[in-house]
């Protein structure tokens, strides 16, 4: 096989290409890595066979990595209107400034004393949080919106365990995120189904009727998973309260909120952010993300450990002696790099800024509903907030599938939206443009939507093969799922592959 397999227009896997003593070019290290890796890792950590890596020329590499990418989808390359995922642009200077050496390079085992500028970086952003939220203090510390879930949630059980409590329910709303549920069960909760009310919101009755002497909190999106404000929020928050329970308020959908409500005013007791949704850091392939948790002042002291903290001299320290805390949830001190970006972020727009970006993503998500309404009405006449979840009548007009329309706006180069979630919507398609969006490129995706709608009635089968124009056609998403193939192995006659 050439270094192209031009046949299939498949790019071939680096192992492929490989070709024993093949080379790039080699800069002289001294010693060689095999003896250095043996005095520095000792014999026990050190393999003896050899770990068979590719062996290419400089250029061979280049545009293998090259071709790669340019197989990819990627925000920077155009619309990903994935609901629910916030995935808006996330400005180069965040980059620049998060591969300054004094926060690249620094260890995150290095004493506090020797790393003042990076601590007092946190503190600031948790401050900056705390004010965006409306709560009185914050912890860095999870890596992942549903690693805050869960630390709220080991945070509400601890409240009530310091209360003398064994509360065991956690209300959820039907429209809930997948990790709401997981994260009450791994928190040790049972999780109790709150209906959604026909406005497409939680109404205060719903809640008073679930309520008992055995509920710990009610966990609730803001604005919730149909793209819609929680309209009796303080009403739910008063009536949790005189039931001694807690308002956990998932803030992963706080781009909607930026500058114009905030959580804590709405009777939140514990809130998670998602760093790599509102506050431009990248969501990378599963991680690394960033999902502080803030909190009122009665829960701080549950708080994970360690604590920052500002000693009497003036100097930033880490405090692990807190008995209430949660404790540890994972090592160090949150994903750094992510708190770098956020906060860089948070500074290039300062407050009226960030309330821009709340408007806006309001306006470009109205802007696409209203675009798409006569062939995509929306799921719930209630007001969009900063997504829209929309329905179609293709599946009993011409058997086209809401996953089959996915398939085909591939072709017209958009990545697609979310589709079948909430789950309480059949069929639902996401749509989430956040404000980083022009309106030129709403019109052309707008144009698409509605060209599709049209290809499904008059050529139902030529959607139902979608996508046609892609380096890999539709592929079978169930064996994918279920039996992935992760590893290559090499035949022995070296020419089939698995
Ligand atoms: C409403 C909501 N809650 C929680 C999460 C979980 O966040 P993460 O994917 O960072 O774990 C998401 C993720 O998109 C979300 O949309």
């Amino acid at each position: 096989m050439g270094s192209m397999d031009m046949l299939s227009d498949r790019v071939p896997l680096i192992f492929e290409e490989s070709r024993p003593g093949r080379t790039g070019a080699e800069v002289d290290q001294g010693e060689p890595s095999e003896t250095r890796a043996l005095e520095l890792l000792g014999a026990e950590l050190c393999r003896d066979t050899i770990a068979g890596f590719p062996e290419l020329s400089e250029p061979q590499v280049l545009r293998h990595y090259l071709r790669l990418s340019r197989l990819n989808y990627a925000q920077a390359l155009n619309f990903y209107p994935l609901g629910s995922c916030t995935m808006k642009y996330n400005p180069v200077v965040n980059d620049e400034i998060a591969n300054l050496p004094g926060f690249a390079e620094l260890h995150p085992a290095v004493p506090p004393a020797m790393a003042q500028g990076a601590l007092e970086l946190m503190a600031r952003l948790e401050g900056a949080l705390a004010e965006i939220t409306g709560m009185d203090a914050v912890s860095l510390h999870p890596a992942a919106g549903a690693q805050g879930e869960l630390t709220g949630l080991l945070i509400v059980r601890a409240w009530d365990r310091r209360r003398g409590g064994k509360r065991r329910k956690v209300i959820i709303p039907d429209t809930a995120h997948g990790t709401n549920p997981a994260s009450c069960t791994l928190a040790g909760f049972e999780v109790v189904v709150a209906r959604t009310g026909a406005h497409g919101y939680l109404e205060a009755a719903e809640i008073r009727r679930l309520l008992d002497d055995q509920t710990a909190a009610l966990m609730v999106t803001n604005p919730n998973t149909l793209g819609i404000f929680e309209a009796e929020i303080s009403a739910i928050a008063e009536a949790l309260h005189q039931a001694g329970a807690l308002l956990y308020l998932d803030g992963a959908n706080l781009n909607a909120l930026l500058g114009v409500a905030k959580p804590g005013a709405m009777g939140a007791d514990i809130v998670h952010v998602n760093l790599h949704k509102t506050f431009s850091t990248p969501h990378g392939g599963g991680g690394p993300g960033a999902g502080p948790v803030a909190v009122t002042r009665e829960l701080e002291r549950f708080l994970p450990l360690p604590r920052l903290v500002r000693r009497a001299d003036g100097l930033w320290d880490f405090d692990r002696e807190r008995p209430d805390s949660i404790g540890r949830l994972r090592a160090y001190h949150g994903n750094f790099g992510m708190l770098v970006r956020a906060y860089a972020y948070i500074l290039a727009l300062g407050g009226e800024g960030l309330e821009q970006i709340g408007r806006l993503a309001i306006l470009n998500a109205n802007y696409v509903r209203h675009g798409l309404e006569k062939n995509f009405p929306v799921a719930k006449r209630a007001p969009s907030t900063h997504e829209c979840v929309l329905t179609h009548d293709l599946e009993e007009r011409a058997g086209v599938s809401t996953l089959d329309l996915a398939k085909r706006l591939l072709d017209y180069g958009f990545h697609p939206p979310t589709i079948y979630f909430p789950l309480v919507v059949p069929g639902a398609l996401m749509i989430e443009p956040t404000e980083t969006e022009a309106r030129e490129t709403l019109d052309v995706f707008i144009a698409a939507m509605n060209q599709i709608y049209r290809e499904a009635l008059e050529q139902p089968e030529m959607v139902k093969q979608a996508p046609h124009t892609t380096p890999v056609a539709r592929v079978d998403e169930v064996t994918a799922a279920r039996r992935p193939i992760l590893r290559w192995t090499p035949s022995p006659d070296s020419t089939t592959k698995e």
